[in-house]
């Protein structure tokens, strides 16, 4: 950890929205008297009926219940659309930049954004798709993506992203469980030079849904498909002849703009529903503050629309700003290590916002390919979905921040919507490796994890929880209340539970040290252990399974697999790529184990329940420290693992 820290500079502070001494006065603004602050601020979004409630929101036992300015109606699309054409209809909306650099970038502009958005509209709406019904949006990194986002909220539709990296069988899920009525996908996604079938996966994962959901396919890479008469749909054919105007309907505040499917601790991934008003204020409102954006920017965050990070900061918070948002087809490393660099360098990017395994990798890669590229337009540097080590934190600032750029490593959770700790360019000293202090409205708790008690010493460390709500929280688990309820607030009652741990330093910091639950965080996408080992237990060679996290050089945590064959059964290398193959194909390339071991036994209690901590601490190389063993039902599996453990240092 370390404790060095990094002022901003007195220039960028006097530009910027917000220095040291407003951030004090708002925060301390928006704790004392939420409603106010909420209120004023929820002036920047352009209300079709001015809601009179600013806030209604119960953690109580039993009665979980969040609202925001629920007597309010508005609509999502024209406030990141139609309210900026008068002013800025042609200032460009998004810069598509595609996988192959030879390729020339698309820039359109509001007006171009507004017509696509509308024929996209007009187009579901001619497959029946109504207000509240559910879209799945399965699409590689192209503006289509984007289209088909603001066209379900232009007419009031759900749409829930997947990214493009899951495999058929996730896909599937997905439709089933939001029980969409439409599909919309590519033939095919192009990323680092290697083309995904998208439209074949597609295919596949219908086979399992119900044969009344519509297929809606993007001629993309203009690949070969499959084509299925009266089922599929060419959306470009469609939008071509659609009318360009559909109007925007208004919504309730409340009613929900999407749902994205993420992984927890238990079970399959939860369908977490955010709203229509609170989300896209305060999207809008952490993009603008957090990165400083100023009315003219180009900003670009790397992260996938597939994921929550592309959803608020490539999509909804810079639209709604009115700035130019750039969207990346392709990967950092190809065609070499400087793409990135290139990209910021042509677009003249101001502020860039990425994942510490992004620039863990290309750390490793060596500093010749971001001096050669001219990144004079960086303005604010920006990181988000893991702990950053401050060796990759000392990187990005010295050889792409060039020690002059402030870095604001951003802390939250698909859960919340957008940013909820953070330093603001402008105001907050940096230390690298901590998340700093909370943005306006939320209010960082640290508990006991034993007891459940509020830590109120300035030190502390425990688990980390949100003691009252913000306008981006989720508001519900799609079609099971139950279970967000249970997830989010039964281990500590009254609480909002993170699932992270935390420490907070002597100067107030927050620094997060990783999830407290069976999450764990693969190159920043989130993966629940539970469904690789269940993916893993289908495969018919295999009898048991338990998977933990281990500490990776690039990708923060990889997948480490204990696996126990089926009697009869040998282990062999040819297992093991199966079973690599076998994850790869049920969940996603991204959920392949990284680590697997043969296990003859996994350590259990006499009650049967695996004692994780161990496989944890085996898994970390460090079994010197495994602690109290006593309790297991049979000791002596532990020597085994022990013995033929995979992550030698
Ligand atoms: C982790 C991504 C440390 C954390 C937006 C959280 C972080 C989980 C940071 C959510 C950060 C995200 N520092 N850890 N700056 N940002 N995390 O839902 O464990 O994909 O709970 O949302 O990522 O991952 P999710």
């Amino acid at each position: 950890m370390s404790d060095t820290t990094y002022a901003p500079s007195p220039e960028f502070a006097k530009s910027a929205h917000i220095d040291a001494d407003a951030y004090d006065r708002m925060y301390a603004a928006s704790i004392e008297d939420p409603d106010t602050f909420w209120k004023e601020h929820a002036q920047n979004l352009d209300w079709i009926q001015p809601f009179t409630k600013v806030r209604n929101a119960s953690f109580k036992p039993g009665n979980i219940d969040i609202r925001w300015f629920e007597d309010g109606q508005l609509n999502v699309a024209a406030n990141c659309i139609d309210r900026h054409l008068a002013t800025r209809g042609e200032q460009t909306a998004i810069i598509w930049e595609p996988d192959d650099p030879e390729t020339p970038a698309l820039h359109i502009t509001y007006n171009q954004l507004n017509e696509k958005v509308n024929r996209f509209a007009n187009v579901l709406l001619s497959q029946g798709i109504m207000r509240g019904d559910r879209v799945v949006i399965y699409l590689p990194m192209i503006p289509e993506a984007a289209y088909a986002m603001l066209a379900c909220a232009r007419i009031g539709a759900v749409h829930s992203v997947v990214f493009a990296g899951f495999s058929p069988d996730a896909l599937a899920n997905r439709i089933n469980n939001s029980g969409a009525k439409v599909v919309i996908t590519a033939d095919e996604a192009p990323r680092g030079g290697r083309k995904t079938a998208l439209k074949s996966n597609t295919d596949a994962a219908l086979l399992h849904c119900s044969d009344k959901v519509r297929c809606l396919v993007v001629k993309h890479t203009g690949g070969q498909t499959t084509w299925i008469e009266g089922r599929d749909i060419d959306v470009k054919a469609q939008m071509e002849h659609a009318s360009p105007d559909c109007p925007a309907r208004p919504m309730n505040a409340e009613d929900p703009l999407f749902i994205l499917y993420t992984s927890g601790s238990t079970g399959q991934p939860k369908g977490v529903v955010h709203s229509s008003a609170g989300y896209l204020l305060y999207a809008g409102l952490t993009h603008k503050y957090v990165f400083d954006y100023h009315e003219g920017d180009v900003f670009w965050c790397t992260a996938d629309v597939g994921w929550v990070t592309g959803h608020s900061y490539i999509v909804y918070g810079p639209l709604a700003n009115g700035a130019t948002t750039v969207m990346f087809e392709g990967v950092p490393t190809y065609p070499d290590a400087s793409r990135f660099w290139q990209v910021c360098e042509k677009h003249k990017v101001n502020q860039f916002y990425t994942a510490p395994t992004a620039i863990r990798a290309l750390m490793g890669q060596g500093k010749e390919f971001v001096e050669k590229c001219d990144l004079s337009d960086l303005k604010v540097l920006g990181t988000v979905g893991e702990p950053i080590n401050p060796e990759a934190w000392n990187w990005y600032n010295d050889v792409v921040g060039k020690g002059t750029r402030p870095i604001v490593d951003t802390w939250w959770q698909t859960e919340t919507g957008g940013h909820l700790m953070t330093p603001l360019p402008g105001a907050t000293p940096t230390k690298p490796g901590s998340c700093t202090r909370p943005f306006f409205g939320i209010e960082p708790v640290i508990l006991d994890p034993q007891t459940g008690e509020e830590q109120t010493e300035t030190e502390a460390s425990g688990v980390l929880c949100i003691k009252s709500s913000w306008p981006g929280q989720m508001r519900t688990v799609f079609g099971d209340h139950e279970r967000f309820e249970k997830t989010y607030f039964s281990d500590y009652k009254g609480y909002y539970f993170t699932g992270d741990g935390c420490r907070r330093d002597k100067d107030g910091y927050y620094w997060i040290t990783g999830r407290v639950d069976d999450v764990i965080n693969v190159s920043g996408h989130r993966m629940g252990t539970a469904e690789v080992e269940s993916a893993l237990v289908a495969h018919s060679d295999v009898a048991e399974a338990a998977v933990v996290g281990y500490p990776h050089e690039i990708k923060g945590q990889g997948i480490y697999a204990y696996v126990t064959v089926m009697n009869g059964v040998e282990p062999s290398e040819e297992l093991r790529k199966e079973l690599e193959k076998w994850v790869r194909t049920e969940i996603g390339p991204i959920a392949k184990p990284d680590l697997i071991q043969w296990a003859p036994g996994l350590p259990k209690t006499r009650s049967g329940k695996i004692m994780r901590r161990i496989l944890r601490k085996i898994a970390e190389d460090d079994f010197g420290a495994l602690g109290d063993t006593s309790t297991l039902a049979d000791p002596s599996v532990v020597d085994d693992l022990i013995e033929n453990r995979m992550n030698r240092k």
